[in-house]
Formats: C-alpha cells, sequence, structure tokens
C-alpha cells in the first residue's frame, strides 16, 4: 500500500505538523513507510483554474497524491473551515484526489470550530469519491505546549486514527496492489 502524509499548514511553527509527524511515527510503528509532503517546503502557487496546472510544482506534487492509496491530510482551522493553503490542493491537485482514503487531523484554536474540515471532506467525497475515514482528530491550542502534545487523549486519538485509515486502506486496495 502506498501512504501519504500531508502537512498543509504553512505556519513554520504549526501544531497541525505536529499532528502529521506523530501520526507518521505511529505508522512507522505499525510497520509501514509513508511519503510525506510538507507544503511549508513547497511553494504551492493559488489555483487559477488555468496555467497552474502546467506548473512544475503542481505536477510534481499531483504525481505524488495520484501515487497514494491512502492521504491523512492534517490541516489548520482558519475562519471555521480548513484554511485556504488546504482547500487550494484540492483545486490544484483535483482528480488525482480520486478514491483516496483520507483522514483529517486538525489544529484550531479552540473548541468551537470542531466542524471546520467537514466541507473539505465533502468535496473530497462529492467531487473526488473519496472514502473519509469517521474519526477526525481536533487538537486546540491547550493540548500543546511548544513542541509537545500535552494531552495524551489527543496522542491516543492520532493512533487509534492512524490505525482505522490504515485499515480501510488495505480493505479497499486488497486485491488492487496484490500481484
Ligand atoms: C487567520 C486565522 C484564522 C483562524 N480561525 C480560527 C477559527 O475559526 N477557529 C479556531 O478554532 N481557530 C482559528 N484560528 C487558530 C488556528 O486554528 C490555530 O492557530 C492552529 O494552531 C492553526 O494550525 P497550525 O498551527 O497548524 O498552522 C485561526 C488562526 C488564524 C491565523
Amino acid at each position: 500500500m502506498s501512504y501519504l502524509i500531508i502537512s498543509a499548514s504553512l505556519n513554520p511553527n504549526s501544531r497541525s505538523c505536529l499532528l502529521a509527524k506523530t501520526a507518521l511515527s505511529n505508522l512507522k510503528a505499525l510497520g509501514h513507510s509513508a511519503d510525506w509532503i510538507d507544503l511549508v517546503d513547497e511553494d504551492i502557487p493559488l489555483c487559477d483554474g488555468d496555467s497552474v496546472y502546467e506548473d512544475e510544482r503542481v505536477v510534481r506534487i499531483r504525481e505524488r497524491i495520484t501515487k497514494a492509496d491512502g492521504i491523512l491530510l492534517a490541516v489548520p482551522v482558519y475562519n471555521f473551515y480548513a484554511s485556504a493553503a488546504a482547500k487550494n490542493l484540492l483545486e490544484v491537485a483535483g482528480s488525482a484526489w480520486k478514491e483516496k482514503v483520507v483522514g483529517f487531523l486538525c489544529a484550531a484554536g479552540g473548541k468551537a470550530s470542531y466542524m471546520g474540515p467537514v466541507s473539505l471532506a465533502n468535496s473530497l467525497m462529492l467531487d473526488f469519491r473519496c472514502w473519509i475515514v469517521p474519526r477526525f482528530v481536533y487538537a486546540i491550542g491547550s493540548d500543546f505546549e511548544g513542541e509537545a502534545i500535552v494531552n495524551s487523549g489527543i496522542s491516543d486519538r492520532i493512533l487509534k486514527l492512524v490505525t482505522e485509515w490504515v485499515r480501510l486502506v488495505e480493505a479497499l486496495n486488497k486485491g488492487e496492489n496484490e500481484d
């Protein structure tokens, strides 16, 4: 199976990136490897619906998304939604997202925006027939201290999400990736 973890925050001190890194460690502990994309390093242009699709940074990231069977998307919550940078990744990569198993890890300031990533999940389901893992990780400011996740409940949820995600990726791709 081909796993991809994307940290979609553009903040170099991102908390959702810490969630994504923890998910990657959990995945490795379960005996799997993953491709890793941090949007801080990618400089992806905004979608113009036109020439952006030929941009080599977009072509490259689209190829990496296409290769994945399952994708974990770590997103910041901005203005009660997933951030614009996360949404832009759907806009520029489009059908590369087709039929992936997608799980969400979200960092927010407070509890009130817990439905924030749902519009992105809807688009993935309805535009691209993705399978959304029905177990989100949603962490708020007080769950972190510096570079550490200090709420063990969040750490537990990350492990549960990763375990469930792997189970779904394997179940849905059974046979297709076998010789
Ligand atoms: C422009 C902006 C808008 C935000 N809007 C919300 C919001 O609607 N709800 C919320 O709970 N937190 C909001 N926050 C707080 C962020 O979700 C929080 O800082 C989170 O850690 C961002 O993720 P990151 O650290 O991975 O970049 C906002 C932050 C910024 C910069």
